[in-house]
């Protein structure tokens, strides 16, 4: 059963909550996390609440819970659904308070819903999906895991409307990242993907990927690479939780590679698929 979950109560998704004066609505002012549950525990929830700690510290959200008080309230809340393969969304807003630029001084909100999983279809996996270049329009500290992602939506309906599941983000013809996951190419045996910095979202697939390649011997360059570079790659794929690891085989109807999936993006996969049994 989905749920939710609103400062300190659990309640159902289609509750009226909050009321008109809440930042997270009128400034896209807060940090959230996107986490997958397999067979009921949460993948790299470390890591992801270490990310969640450090995008409130970014944005200066005064809160006052722990890794260890988040960690018990999303076990619960996965435990109250019932569910074992799920999405966890937790947010955090700087709160309610009437509608001025300034931080108020009030608590933070802290919402969650928990889903069942929408898995993407095997004719996906099999096949791979397509992309387009997209200007990366985002702001100077795309690290944080921000609210504001009118730049990310903007550019995954054009994907969407040009037929594809996903916009790769270009910044000065450099590829930076895709509008909700990472973004790594094969060439010569070897992998790449573009390094750490505030202009990507530090991934935690993209982690589990890099902690992959060192298992399977696998060379994995953090590198940047432009757009040509990724045209001539012989293989893409995308990193994020929700599409795990997705081979991206058309960019801007252009074939990559041999237009199937790659042998190395189904070698990462399948371990990938391991990690989370
Ligand atoms: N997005 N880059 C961006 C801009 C993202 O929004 C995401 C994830 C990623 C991949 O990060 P991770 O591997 O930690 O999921 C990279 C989530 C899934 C979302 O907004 O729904």
């Amino acid at each position: 059963m989905s749920i939710g979950y609103i400062n300190g109560k659990f309640i159902s998704l289609d509750e009226l909550v909050l009321p008109l004066d809440e930042r997270g609505h009128q400034f896209g002012d807060g940090v959230y996390e996107v986490i997958r549950v397999y067979n009921g525990v949460p993948f790299m929830l470390n890591e992801h609440l270490d990310r969640l700690i450090t995008s409130s510290k970014a944005i200066k959200l005064p809160i006052t819970e722990t890794i260890e008080d988040f960690t018990r309230l999303i076990n619960e809340a996965i435990e109250r659904s019932q569910l074992k393969d799920c999405n966890v969304y937790l947010q955090i807003t700087r709160g309610i308070a009437t509608r001025q630029h300034l931080f108020p001084e009030v608590p933070v909100s802290i919402s969650m819903t928990v889903r069942p999983t929408k898995a993407l279809s095997e004719e996906v996996r099999t096949l791979g999906e397509s992309a387009i270049f997209h200007e990366d329009e985002r702001w100077a500290n795309c690290y944080i895991k921000s609210l504001n992602l009118l730049p990310n939506i903007l550019a995954k309906q054009t994907a969407h409307e040009a037929g594809c599941f996903e916009a790769i983000l270009l910044r000065e013809d450099y590829v930076t990242e895709g509008t909700s996951s990472n973004v790594f190419m094969v060439k010569d045996g070897k992998v790449y993907t573009t390094p750490l910095s505030k202009h990507i979202l530090h991934g935690i697939t993209r982690l589990a990927v890099t902690k992959i390649s060192q298992k399977l011997n696998i060379d994995l360059i953090e590198k940047h690479f432009t757009k040509q570079e990724l045209l001539d790659a012989d293989e893409v794929f995308i990193t994020s939780t929700t599409s795990e690891v997705l081979p991206i085989v058309k960019v801007d109807n252009q074939v990559i590679g041999t237009g199937k999936p790659g042998e190395m993006t189904k070698k990462i996969y399948e371990q990938f698929i391991e990690e989370t049994i």
